[in-house]
């Protein structure tokens, strides 16, 4: 089934010039990117976004870190786009993604972990229509 993701590519990446080795990366894996643009979230922003997290002791720390500085949303397309890219991300903590995967390459620690996926059809949706209009997607 082709489906679309929302991928982030976080602060900690994009202030280390590594847009275009992770763009690569996903590309190589065959993803499609059909919408991309460079943003600095709020504060407010951030914690919307985040907002199925904001019962964890981590938020106000997450938060604070996406905000921090300019990150890369993108939108991509793809047969089983959303576990293909969640996949090739690695695990949430960089110490334990697998060889090969972005944050096993690039993550500083499990809050720095240099990209954000969907993690199921339904985040999928309200995570790219956070960021996307239907004019800025592709078709
Ligand atoms: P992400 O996939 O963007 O989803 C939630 C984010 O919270 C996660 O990646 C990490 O950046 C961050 N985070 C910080 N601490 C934790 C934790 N203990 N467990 C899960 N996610 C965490």
């Amino acid at each position: 089934m082709t489906q679309r993701t929302l991928s982030i590519i976080k602060p900690d990446a994009v202030a280390r010039n590594l847009e275009g080795a992770i763009l690569k990366m996903i590309q190589e894996a065959g993803l499609k990117i059909i919408a991309i643009k460079m943003v600095h979230l709020s504060l407010e922003e951030a914690r919307g976004f985040y907002a199925v997290h904001q019962q964890r002791p981590f938020f106000d720390s997450l938060t604070g870190y996406m905000s921090s500085g300019p990150v890369v949303v993108s939108v991509l397309e793809g047969e089983g786009a959303i576990d293909k890219y969640r996949k090739i991300m690695g695990a949430t903590n960089p110490e334990n993604a697998e060889q090969g995967t972005i944050r096993k390459a690039y993550a500083l620690d499990i809050e720095k972990n240099s990209v954000h996926g969907s993690d199921a059809p339904e985040t999928a949706e309200t995570e790219v229509a956070y960021f996307f209009s239907r004019l800025e997607m592709v078709r």
